[in-house]
C-alpha cells in the first residue's frame, strides 16, 4: 500500500495515542510467566504486540480478551508454559524474538523462533552469547547470529554480565533469564536503557535490586499476577509532537501519555531547541509516569545530539531528523551506530528519503548532519518497509510542497495501526489520499 500526503498549515485539538508497544510486550510475557492472573488494560493491538500475543498462546496461555485494548491473562508460573506445536513466528518484532528466548532457554522442552525477513537480518549474538555463559543450549543461522534461532531448554545459572551495546531488549532478556536461572543474575550497562522492565517487575513483586547502572534479580522469584495500565506510547506521540511542531498553526494536546525519563530524550531535546511544549497533570501510574502534553508551533534552534541521549530518543531519531530539516542552522546526531541494525539501516534510510525531499544532509557511520531551514518539495520515497521511516516522511510529506507518495506503507500497523485516523482527526484540511 502506498500513501499521498499533501501539505498541511496546521494540527489542532485533543487526542490520545495508543497504548506503549515495549510495555505491552513486557505485560504479555510477564503475565505470562506470573502467579495468578493479570489484567491488561491500555494494551497496543498492533501486529509487533499480536506476535508477542500469539507466542504466549501457542506456549499454552489462556489469554481472554475483553476488547481491543483489555486482555486477561492466566498465569502459568516460571515453568508452566508447554511446548508450542510449531515453530514460532514473531513476524517483524525484535523486541519478542529478544526478550522471549529469556523464558523459553530456561524450560524443559525445546522451542524455534522465526520472523519476517528484516528481522532475520538483526543482530542476535547478543542475546545468544550471555544466555549461553547462563548454560543455555542454543543456535541460530549465519554462525549464531541470526533467527531462526534454536532454543533447547534447560537449567540454567546466574551470571554478572555487561552489556556491550545499551539495550533494553538485551537486559530484560537476561532478567527474565535470571527468574528462571539457579543464583542471582546481575546485567550492567554503560549507558542505561530504557528500564519499562525493570519497573514492571517491581510492580509485581519480584526480588529486584537497582543500584545506578546495575540490575540484578533473585532466580527463582516469581512474577505475582497484577493490574497493569498501560501508557500512551511516547514513540507513538513523537510523530504528533513534532508535526505540531513544525506546521505553523498548531496547537495540539496529547493525553495520558508515558513520559519514563529513558524514553523523553526527543522531548528534551525540542525543549533545548526552542520547542513550545508543556508536560501537564503529571502522575504516576503501576510504576510509570504519565503526562498529557501540549504542543504549539514552535521555532527550532540547531543542537548536537550524542552519547547517553541517544539510547533515550534511539526510536525517535527519523522524526527527529524531519524537525532538524526546520531547524535554524546545522544539526548533528553521532554516536547512532546502532540505527544500522534496526527494522532497516535508519541512517541510510533517512539520508537517502530526505534527500528526496530536498534536504541537504550527509550521511556519517554513526549518525547524520542537517543542513536546516529547507524547503521541502514532495516526491516519492521508499519506507523499506520500516514503521518508523513511514510515519516520519509521512510528517515530512505534510511540511513539503506539492504531493509526496509513501511506498509501502502497511509497515505503520507494527506499532501505531491508528496513525493515518488520529492524523486526520486533528485537521479538517486533507492529508492523505490512499486510494490506491
Ligand atoms: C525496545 C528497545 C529498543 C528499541 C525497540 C524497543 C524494547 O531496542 O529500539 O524499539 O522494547 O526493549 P534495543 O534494546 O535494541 O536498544
Amino acid at each position: 500500500m502506498d500513501l499521498t500526503i499533501s501539505k498541511v498549515s496546521g494540527l489542532n485539538g485533543t487526542v490520545k495515542v495508543p497504548g506503549d508497544k515495549s510495555i505491552s510486550h513486557r505485560a504479555l510475557m510477564l503475565g505470562a510467566i506470573a502467579e495468578g492472573e493479570t489484567h491488561i488494560l491500555g494494551f497496543l493491538p498492533s501486529v509487533d504486540c499480536l506476535s508477542t500475543l500469539n507466542c504466549m498462546i501457542s506456549l499454552g496461555v489462556e489469554i481472554r480478551r475483553l476488547s481491543s485494548t483489555e486482555l486477561i491473562i492466566k498465569g502459568v508460573g516460571l515453568r508452566g508454559l508447554k511446548e508450542a506445536k510449531k515453530v514460532l513466528d514473531l513476524g517483524n518484532s525484535g523486541t519478542t524474538m529478544r526478550i522471549l528466548p529469556g523464558i523459553l532457554a530456561g524450560q524443559n522442552f525445546p522451542s524455534i523462533l522465526t520472523g519476517d525477513d528484516s528481522l532475520k537480518k538483526r543482530p542476535m549474538d547478543r542475546i545468544i552469547k550471555p544466555l549461553r555463559l547462563m548454560g543455555a543450549d542454543m543456535g541460530a543461522g549465519d554462525k549464531d547470529r541470526r533467527a531462526p534461532i534454536t532454543i533447547v531448554g534447560r537449567p540454567l545459572k546466574g551470571i554478572s554480565y555487561e552489556t556491550p551495546v545499551p539495550s533494553a531488549q538485551v537486559k530484560s532478556c537476561l532478567l527474565l533469564a535470571g527468574l528462571l536461572a539457579s543464583g542471582k543474575t546481575c546485567v550492567l550497562e554503560k549507558t542505561k536503557s530504557r528500564d519499562h522492565t525493570e519497573r514492571m517487575l517491581e510492580f509485581m513483586d519480584v526480588d529486584i535490586e537497582i543500584a545506578g547502572k546495575e540490575v540484578c534479580v533473585q532466580g527463582g522469584s516469581v512474577p505475582k499476577g497484577a493490574k497493569i495500565e498501560i501508557p500512551g506510547d511516547f514513540s507513538s506521540a513523537s510523530f504528533l509532537i513534532v508535526a505540531a511542531v513544525l506546521m505553523k498553526h498548531s496547537k495540539i494536546i496529547i493525553k495520558d501519555v508515558g513520559i519514563n525519563p529513558s524514553r523523553i530524550g526527543l522531548l528534551n531535546i525540542l525543549l533545548k531547541m526552542g520547542a513550545n511544549i508543556e508536560v501537564l497533570n503529571e502522575r504516576m501510574i503501576c510504576g510509570e509516569p504519565w503526562a498529557d502534553i501540549s504542543v504549539k508551533s514552535s521555532k527550532l534552534k540547531a543542537v548536537t545530539i550524542e552519547g547517553e541521549l541517544i539510547p533515550k530518543l534511539v526510536d525517535e531519531l527519523p522524526i527527529f531528523a524531519v524537525a532538524a530539516t526546520q531547524a535554524e542552522g546545522t544539526t548533528i546526531v553521532k554516536d547512532a551506530k546502532e540505527l544500522r541494525v534496526k527494522e532497516t539501516d535508519r541512517i541510510g534510510a533517512i539520508c537517502s528519503e530526505l534527500k528526496k525531499l530536498g534536504v541537504n544532509i550527509e550521511e556519517l557511520e554513526d549518525g547524520f548532519v542537517v543542513h536546516g531551514s529547507s524547503r521541502l518539495k514532495g516526491n516519492t520515497c521508499s519506507s523499506f518497509g520500516d514503521h518508523r521511516m513511514a510515519m516520519a516522511l509521512t510528517i515530512a510529506g505534510m511540511l513539503a510542497e506539492g504531493t509526496t507518495t509513501i511506498k509501502d506503507s502497511k509497515c505503520i500497523e507494527v506499532s501505531f495501526p491508528a496513525f493515518e485516523y488520529t492524523l486526520k482527526s486533528l485537521t479538517k484540511e486533507k492529508i492523505i489520499d490512499n486510494s490506491n
